[in-house]
């Protein structure tokens, strides 16, 4: 039994490279082993700043699906779906901005980062202005409990974070809460009730952060719980009201740095990537051409390798005795930059090729991933209406 639950997004930018891989791939293929996990094609969040190229989302969307499949995400251990197939977020993004403080929007670092950085673009729009609560939506939806995102992120998940808490705070409150709870306490039988009373005790008066995760995860294995005792009992735990949005927590993970060809962030902006499946020939020519050491002019100049993109390269793919003869060999002279560049080429190639093989059954065959989306679309939908379900009532829209 999974006691979190994983979700994240990537909007759909077209083929993705090695950054995308290091950077958040190859962690989501590590996580689909341990956590129930969601990830998702965010194309609306995609929209809110590229409104004005809409022939271009679809291949982007399948591309990147392809990508995510050939890097090894497993559609039999992670459910893969597409933003704009569940509705169901944009329901609850509309709900979520009645209660949305425009000042918390106009605060998100990244609002005005991105208008700044894209001035070329209009970004004064409503539907920008609310890309954190739509990411907000996304989680919530699916009661996420912990989402792997980049350090540029975190502000949308503390973000999310508050909007939870306002919900809860605004909707959770009810006559008699206290009585209401208590009883769903005995209900969960003498045994447990004592647990989950010692437990919520333990953390209540001593902060203690296990015993409320030991008490969430005594609550997770009630099958007989109605939603609203849940609800009052997880609510309980922690304060005084129902807790209908579950707080999302950030998940950092230490990606591997992966810089470009040329030492910057590997970016397609700035026309320095290695595609994830590109052909072995392109990556050897461009790892080939790679701008090494300026000092290192004829074969005979020593170099140093900090002041080297391939060194870079060798941190992500070397082990230790390649890193050590290639420092030797750089600041003596003794090897020159092609050599030391092959041990390189040879682990990207080595790196993509089961990835290659996997695409090349995708590509093949696009009703497969066709397919894999619309089950996953299927199973996301199915989760995101329980919530909206609880949303609903709690915001008095249950009437029908
Ligand atoms: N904003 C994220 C990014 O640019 C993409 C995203 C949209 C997302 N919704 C999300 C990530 C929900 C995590 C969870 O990378
Ligand atoms: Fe860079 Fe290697 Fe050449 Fe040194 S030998 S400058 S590390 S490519």
């Amino acid at each position: 039994m999974f006691t979190e639950r994983i979700l994240s997004g990537m909007r759909p930018t077209g083929r993705l490279h090695l950054g995308h891989y290091h950077g958040v791939l190859r962690n989501w293929v590590r996580l689909q082993l341990e956590y129930e996990c969601y990830f998702f094609v965010a194309d609306w969040h995609a929209l809110t700043t590229h409104y004005d190229e809409p022939e271009v989302i679809e291949q982007h969307v399948w591309d990147m699906v392809v990508d995510w499949l050939a890097a090894g995400v497993d559609p039999a251990r992670a459910t893969l779906f597409i933003q704009s197939q569940v509705p169901e977020h944009a329901e609850l993004h509309l709900l979520l901005s009645m209660i949305t403080p425009l000042g918390w929007l106009e605060r998100v670092p990244t609002y005005k980062d991105q208008q700044e950085k894209l001035s070329e673009k209009d970004l004064s729009t409503y539907g920008f202005l609310g890309y954190p609560l739509l990411q907000g939506a996304d989680i919530l939806i699916y009661r996420a409990t912990k989402v792997p995102v980049g350090e540029d992120q975190v502000p949308h998940i503390e973000f999310t974070r508050e909007i939870a808490r306002r919900f809860n705070h605004l909707y959770g409150k009810e006559p008699g809460f206290e009585e209401k709870a208590e009883l769903a306490v005995r209900r969960l039988g003498s045994k447990k009730g004592k647990l989950y009373r010692e437990l919520r005790t333990r953390y209540q008066e001593q902060g203690d952060d296990e015993a409320l995760a030991a008490a969430k995860a005594l609550l997770q294995e009630q099958q007989n719980l109605s939603l609203g005792d849940e609800e009052r009992l997880y609510g309980y735990l922690e304060g005084g009201g129902k807790m209908i949005l579950s707080e999302p927590s950030a998940l950092l993970t230490s990606a591997s740095r992966m810089p470009g060809l040329d030492g910057q962030k590997m970016s397609k902006s700035y026309n320095n990537t290695i595609g994830l499946r590109e052909e072995g020939e392109g990556i050897t020519r461009k790892i080939r051409t790679m701008p090494t050491d300026p000092a290192r002019v004829r074969r005979t100049d020593p170099g140093d390798p900090d002041k080297c993109p391939v060194w870079q390269f060798h941190l992500v793919y070397s082990d230790e005795k390649t890193r050590e003869w290639v420092t030797q060999g750089c600041t003596s002279a003794g090897i020159g930059c092609l050599e030391c560049k092959q041990p390189v080429i040879e682990a990207v190639l080595a790196e993509q090729e089961p990835m290659r093989e996997r695409a090349r059954m995708f590509e093949e065959d696009p009703t497969l991933v066709r397919n894999i989306i619309a089950d996953g679309c299927e199973k996301a939908r199915e989760l995101a209406q329980e919530t909206l379900r609880d949303v609903k009532q709690a915001m008095g829209l249950n009437y029908v």
